[in-house]
């Protein structure tokens, strides 16, 4: 692929932006100072320089954020500055479809959640993720206001009723993981699927933290406000 399409596709400006960057001697591949726009390079696990800053080249980009609190998952937040602030502007500015798209939350957690976002800008990917169908379990860390005991962790197993479905939502996993904080698997993601499910079994959300996605764990060397790109591994256990 020529380096002005393998900086476009990769979120670094409009094609004229990449072409200037290459001319003005602004990327490095392999630590040599690359001035042809039209250069070709294999872009499998190509590594460059753009401005200092070291990229690797994805045909899609797959990532996770350990999301911190104080940050909403929306584009346009309304109170509180947005996760995509905390990603640097090449994952915000990938073309998709000769438009700048950038990666998507895939789903999203509450401005006080913190713990594993997935982003990416393979709306497929989103689509399956997100399915009611596919079952992807999700596990919170949960701090609850009042000691946990047995019969709420029955209800949150037997399954609590929402104002939004009478149909009864169900923990898949639940266990109390000390005086005042649970461990919860769901299937869903509800708007605050986890915070509604505690209150209607009598309890109250102090802390959230979504440690697993599917078998993938957030890692704990990954600070929280960090990003990291998910490897084909880690893909692999988002479906196992
Ligand atoms: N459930 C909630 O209530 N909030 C989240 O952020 C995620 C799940």
């Amino acid at each position: 692929m020529q380096l002005q399409d393998i900086l476009y596709s990769q979120g670094f400006g409009t094609r004229r932006v990449c072409v200037g960057l290459v001319q003005q001697g602004h990327v490095l591949v392999t630590g040599r100072v690359c001035n042809d726009p039209f250069e070709a390079f294999e872009v499998e696990g190509l590594e460059f320089d753009v401005m200092g800053q070291r990229w690797q080249y994805h045909a899609k980009a797959y990532v996770m954020l350990h999301k911190p609190a104080g940050v909403e998952c929306s584009q346009k937040p309304s109170t509180w500055p947005s996760i995509y602030t905390l990603l640097p502007a090449p994952l915000r500015q990938r073309p998709q479809k000769g438009a700048v798209q950038g990666v998507q939350a895939v789903g999203r957690l509450d401005q006080d959640t913190t713990g594993l976002l997935l982003l990416t800008d393979d709306g497929q990917f989103i689509h399956r993720m997100s399915s009611p169908r596919k079952h992807v379990p999700k596990v919170y860390e949960v701090v609850t206001k009042h000691p946990v005991d047995a019969a709420q962790v029955d209800k949150l197993m037997a399954g609590v009723v929402l104002d939004d479905d009478p149909k009864p939502v169900r923990a898949a996993a639940c266990e109390a993981t000390g005086a005042c904080s649970l461990r919860l698997t769901l299937l869903e993601g509800k708007y605050h699927q986890v915070k509604r499910m505690v209150a209607a079994a009598g309890n109250r959300v102090e802390g959230l933290h979504r440690s697993h996605i599917g078998g993938l764990v957030l890692p704990e060397d990954l600070p929280p406000g960090q990003w990291r790109w998910l490897t084909p591994a880690d893909l692999a256990l988002l479906t196992t």
